[in-house]
């Protein structure tokens, strides 16, 4: 099965990413939120990330436009019926993915593939609720989307090869390299090896061995990461870093996953990183 066109549920920062390029692919995509001024934000953000590789020369001022035409935005969930793929990109949450994709198996096509872009909950779970669960997948895109080369994809106990198959072709068409996950693990393999890091950079920080600034250097520096561990728990959100180290720690059932009290103490505070403009950092 060959996939020509797109829908994304939920219009954050991921979703608006996955859309944009999606379109810079040359394939129609539509931006679902329930929100208007989610839908607003995304293609504000969307606007803001072309006009970065305009400027930087990467594309020009047609395939800007051309890009922006290829993405509607909608909150009605019905167009999802004209999909050839769903991409869900909402909270990580198991409940509310559920409630997602049960609706979303009632809307669409037989043929129609369903996805999530979760970062560690169980896609087996996910599909579960769905009429066909050999066509639900796992695509796991990194943040931030336009700039990442990577897309993981993981398949759940009962997701088909047939349906591996299309996902991989279509991420490939995306411009992303595809890593396959052949077991539904929580974290996969990206954030199953990077947020144990990130959570030993806060014992580092707590235990007063280093400063923020110093552990991010000896990383960059020592181990040419583009960004060192704190800076990038900033990134990505602490919120979230806490979110995949609790279920990692309750899924796996070992100590070794046990969240910092500093990474916790932070998330109480609401420094959440970048996007509430203090994290580790201040910005
Ligand atoms: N689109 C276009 N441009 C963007 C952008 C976007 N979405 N986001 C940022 N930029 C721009 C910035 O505005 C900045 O522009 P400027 O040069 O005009 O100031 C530029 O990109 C960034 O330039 P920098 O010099 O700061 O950064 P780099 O050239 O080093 O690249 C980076 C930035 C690609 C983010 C790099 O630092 C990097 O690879 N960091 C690590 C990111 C990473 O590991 N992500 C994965 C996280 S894990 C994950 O997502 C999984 C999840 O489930 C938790």
């Amino acid at each position: 099965m060959s996939i020509e066109s797109l829908f994304v549920f939920g219009a954050g920062q991921m979703g608006a990413g996955i859309a944009q390029v999606a379109a810079a692919s040359d394939i129609s995509v539509t931006l679902y939120d329930k929100f208007d001024l989610q839908l607003d934000k995304a293609k504000k953000s969307i606007e803001f990330s072309l006009a970065k590789h305009l400027e930087k020369g990467q594309i020009d001022k047609a395939k800007l436009d051309k890009t922006l035409s290829l993405v509607t935005f909608t909150a009605s969930l019905p167009s999802a019926i004209k999909a050839d793929l769903v991409i869900e990109a909402a909270v990580e949450d198991m409940e509310i993915k559920k409630e997602i994709f049960k609706t979303l198996s009632e809307l669409v096509t037989p043929a129609t593939i369903l996805a999530t872009n979760t970062s560690s909950l169980s896609i087996t779970k996910i599909a579960s609720v769905t009429k066909n669960p050999e066509q639900v997948i796992g695509m796991h895109f990194m943040n931030p989307v336009p700039l990442m080369a990577l897309v993981e994809i993981i398949r759940g106990i009962q997701t088909s090869d047939s349906t591996f198959q299309a996902v991989a072709d279509c991420t490939k068409k995306l411009g992303k390299t595809v890593v396959e996950a052949k077991k539904d693990f929580p974290g996969f393999i990206v954030n199953r090896i990077l947020v144990p890091m990130i959570n030993e950079a806060f014992f580092v920080l707590m235990e007063g061995i280093a400063s923020p600034e110093d552990i991010d250097e000896a990383m960059k520096l020592g181990t040419n990461q583009p960004m060192g561990p704190l800076k990038l728990a900033d990134l990505v959100g602490l919120d979230t870093c806490l979110f995949i180290c609790e279920i990692f720690h309750k899924e796996l059932g070992e100590d070794k996953y046990r969240p910092c009290p500093l990474l916790r103490k932070y998330v109480e505070a609401g420094w959440l990183g970048r996007k509430t403009k203090k994290g580790v950092y201040t910005y």
